[in-house]
């Protein structure tokens, strides 16, 4: 048996090697290795091998089988190198024509954040906002002191920071732990009144798991008016969630507290990806933190240089990344950010439109 094994070893191997092309090749692997193949079949005379001598046997019959596997791997290899070899030496073969179909008809796909902040860009425009956009890495000023957290205000210790180098002297730099650093520089760019939105990535130093990453996308709303009130707030914020979800989704109100509005809230959104029966994504609580919003602090008036006695306003902070995973229902934030493209793939415009119930052809 062992020597008929090195036989056909040899035998498979030299005329794999010979295998003049794939189509040669595919037949010796179905004579070797199919399911009625060489190698089986010698194996059907184990019964008459001794019992102590089959475990050798068998691991040997393995070897074989591994070794004519990667003969024909490597030969495949090969063919396939001659071939387009072959071609490139065709003297009526033009590297410079584009590429024939099925590829060159292959859709690409967009990010659901894309999406998703292009559809939430559409909707804002049409109610008179403007799209402002601002630096990743900011001052110390505009992501804290200028929104009325100074150095020893414990809100700093809600956000853990990435700080950037800076030469001594000059003023500390960081990567903005929230978007609302576009609202004092908002403030002293555009004359009131106004509306503005300004959407972008933000960083914090966080463990990551399913619902948190250290990179993730929000979309900072911002509107200053001479008399602007909570009703008004209220208003704004359902007229957009319904808009965004193109349903009424559940919501509900608690007071929050960031140091820049007063009254602060946080609003809270019935999660989507379990229905409020409670999941990774809510923490298994069935609501999911989405949209903190409140009145501007006179202090943040103030360093905007607007009069307080003249001016108020309203902004939110809608954390975008949590709005794409309830939008689509996805588990895990890191998915968002993984750059696998299985995963972008099932947000191609034909799997877009029917695989979710809801797309905003934004
Ligand atoms: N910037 C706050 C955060 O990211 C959210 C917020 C924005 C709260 C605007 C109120 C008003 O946590």
């Amino acid at each position: 048996m062992f020597d008929k094994l090195d036989q056909l070893q040899d035998a498979a191997t030299s005329a794999v090697a010979a295998a003049a092309d794939e189509g040669g090749l595919r037949e010796l692997e179905v004579h070797y290795l199919g399911k009625k193949g060489a190698v089986t079949e010698l194996l059907k005379g184990m019964k008459d091998v001794p019992v102590a001598d089959r475990p050798r046997l068998g691991a040997r019959a393995n070897e074989v089988r591994n070794a004519v596997e990667s003969a024909i791997a490597t030969r495949r290899g090969a063919l396939e190198h001659e071939r387009i070899r072959r071609l490139c030496d065709d003297p009526d073969f033009d590297a410079s024509l584009p590429v024939s179909a099925p590829f060159a008809t292959r859709p690409g796909a967009l990010h659901p954040l894309t999406r998703v902040t292009a559809h939430i860009e559409d909707v804002f425009r049409a109610m008179g906002f403007l799209l402002l956009d601002y630096p990743e890495v900011e001052s110390e000023f505009h992501n804290f002191d200028g929104l009325n957290i100074p150095p020893t205000h414990p809100a700093r210790d809600m956000q853990d920071t990435f700080w950037v180098e800076t030469p001594p002297g000059q003023e500390r730099q960081l990567l903005r732990t929230h978007t609302s650093t576009g609202q004092v520089r908002t403030m002293r760019l555009v004359t009131p009144p106004f509306r503005a939105i300004f959407p972008g990535r933000v960083f914090r130093y966080e463990e990551v798991d399913a619902s948190h990453e250290h990179t993730f996308h929000q979309v900072e709303g911002l509107m200053i008016d001479r008399k602007v009130s909570v009703a008004n707030l209220i208003y704004s914020m359902k007229t957009l969630l319904s808009e965004i979800f193109e349903r009424d989704v559940v919501i509900r109100l608690r007071p929050g507290y960031f140091p820049f509005v007063e009254p602060g809230f946080e609003l809270d959104i019935q999660c989507q990806v379990c229905g409020g029966r409670g999941c990774s994504v809510c923490k298994h609580s069935g609501w999911v933190e989405l949209l903190p919003c409140g009145l501007v602090h006179p202090n943040v008036l103030r360093h905007g240089g607007l009069d307080p006695s003249q001016w108020q306003g309203w902004a939110f902070g809608l954390g975008l990344s949590r709005l794409v995973m309830m939008r689509y229902q996805i588990e895990d934030i890191r998915h968002l950010l993984g750059g696998d493209l299985r995963f972008i793939k099932q947000f191609s415009p034909a799997a877009a439109t029917t695989t979710t119930t809801h797309t905003s052809g934004a």
